[in-house]
């Protein structure tokens, strides 16, 4: 458990030290997973479905998994990253398969596709049906061009197709279709509230995955904050990210563009972008604002620290930072199960807006400036959300839970009150955007709150965020992520890293 204010800078190992029989790792130190993740994954969704009336006994879940695309009109293909429900489901790796769970029985069946003889020359081995059936756990391999026929052979009542709101990016999922499925009766609504449920609540075997998603990309950010300089251009500190978390720890996909602000760039929530690609050079005086997760085997992790860029911060970079962190912590401090997100979220809002008035940039009550949203004047977005398989992990609005329509409330993507076993990040923040305080500033509602004197001496400040990754227990929570926290842990670090000019991934002689 995280001490209130405190921090934990060391995660602990994770436990899967195991050598189960098939399991995922990608040698060296990096972490081996069983699959029994998946088998239990399965198992899970199977008796969820058993116990919803409405499904059919004889019904069999029918998943389609990532399509390896290319380039636009090239044949170079993108790095492939499994789609999140089929990983969930069976851990495969490779694009271009299908999976079927026949519910009664729990049965799994994997689909793959028959690969034509010139990929043996490409791309490599030919694998056989028995080498997948033996890597991935499964109970029976099939070639996707018989898919039709071996469903049909199971005699199945209805196949459960994937369709479902993603209510964070808006899309569809792709539910599945192959060849024959007409001959099918489909259901294609029953089985995604059932299935998203199920990713919401962690098992031991995921929270264990989340841990070393979590290790790994907290190193990796101490690794960044001991590297930086004055006149580094952000993507340097992108870069050595990436390098840590893909040399340490095997992951070669992060879980989101990376954000490295520096300067005013620091106040842009999803900075990084193609338009905006962390290509300015930090300077003295900048504060960071770097948010970046390592991800393994497609389970994620979503970490932000702030820091100055010179390793010490001034009077107001030390306020503002200490105002985030106590919300932080606060929030921390309140969470257990039965505990409203929404109201979480009202907490930060409440001790930021508390600290704003210390620190002098506003005055007046804060049960006032409550009334008329001035929260979100400082903090845009949401206090965190739920993760996962993805970074903004699905079930945060299953039916029954509505949308809070209120400044910074309605861009929480979840609303729902915290059960034991889901993880979710902290982010809290206070940012000043120029655009935002300028209407703050023109409504009278809001302008009596606001010392414009003191705000404006904050214009070119950029923003803090300080973003952990937590999983909910019985009693409270326990803490993932492992950086350092407060202003004087951080100024050590980067006192530590400043004292040697040897970064990371430099051969002894480039340090001569
Ligand atoms: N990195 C995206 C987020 O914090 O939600
Ligand atoms: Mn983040
Ligand atoms: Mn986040």
């Amino acid at each position: 458990m995280v001490e209130p204010g405190g921090s934990g800078q060391d995660c602990r190992r994770e436990r899967i030290s195991r050598f189960p029989k098939t399991s995922f790792s990608l040698g060296n130190e990096t972490l081996r997973v069983p699959m029994a993740l998946f088998a239990l994954n399965r198992q899970r969704l199977c008796e969820k479905l058993r116990k919803n009336a409405a499904v059919p006994k004889k019904s069999v879940v029918v998943l389609q998994g990532g399509d390896q695309v290319q380039r636009y009109c090239t044949d170079t293909d993108i790095v492939f990253r499994q789609e999140s429900y089929f990983h969930w489901t069976f851990g495969v790796t490779e694009p271009d398969c299908y999976g079927a769970v026949n519910v009664a029985t729990g049965k799994s069946l994997l689909f793959v596709p028959k690969l034509p003889e010139s990929y043996a020359v490409w791309m490599g081995i030919i694998h056989s049906r028995d080498h997948f059936k033996t890597k991935y756990a499964v109970d029976e391999v099939h070639f996707t061009s018989n898919m039709a026929e071996v469903l049909k052979s199971l005699n199945p009542d209805v196949l459960l197709t994937l369709r479902g709101l993603n209510t964070d990016s808006g899309h569809t999922t792709r539910e599945a279709s192959f060849d024959g499925i007409s001959q099918f009766n489909v259901n294609n609504t029953l089985l995604h509230p059932e299935i998203a449920e199920c990713r919401v609540l962690k098992t031991d075997m995921e929270l264990e995955l989340l841990r070393y998603t979590n290790r790994i990309s907290s190193e990796a950010h101490k690794e960044v904050m001991k590297a930086v300089r004055v006149e580094m251009k952000e993507y340097e500190l992108e870069s050595l990210f990436q390098h840590y978390c893909y040399t340490r720890g095997g992951m070669r996909h992060t879980s989101y563009t990376c954000i490295c602000g520096s300067g005013t760039n620091s106040s842009v929530l999803h900075y990084g972008h193609a338009g905006a690609p962390n290509d300015k050079t930090i300077k003295n005086g900048d504060m960071c604002l770097f948010d970046m997760g390592g991800e393994y085997y497609c389970y994620g992790s979503d970490i932000t620290c702030s820091f100055p860029a010179n390793g010490r911060f001034t009077l107001d970079q030390r306020n503002i930072y200490q105002a985030v962190l106590k919300a932080s912590r606060a929030v921390m401090s309140a969470i257990r199960p039965g505990v409203s997100w929404p109201d979480m979220h009202r907490l930060a809002e409440r001790v930021q807006l508390e600290e704003l008035v210390r620190i002098g940039i506003l005055q007046g009550q804060v049960d006032e400036m409550m009334k008329v949203f001035l929260g979100a004047v400082f903090m845009p977005h949401g206090l965190g959300h739920l993760l996962g398989c993805d970074v903004h992990d699905v079930g945060g609005y299953p039916e029954g839970v509505e949308r809070i329509d209120e400044p910074g409330l309605r861009s929480l993507r979840t609303a729902r009150n915290l059960l034991a076993g889901m993880v979710l990040t902290i982010e809290p923040g206070i940012y000043f955007i120029d655009h935002v305080l300028d209407q703050a500033l023109a409504d009278p509602a809001q302008a009596c709150f606001i010392n414009a004197e003191v705000l404006a001496r904050f214009r070119r400040f950029g923003g803090v965020r300080i973003e952990d990754n937590v999983v909910v227990t019985p009693t409270g929570m326990e803490l993932l992520t492992c950086v350092p926290r407060t202003v004087e842990e951080i100024e050590a670090l980067m006192a530590e890293g400043s004292g040697s000019t040897k970064q990371f991934g430099q051969q002894p002689s480039q340090t001569a």
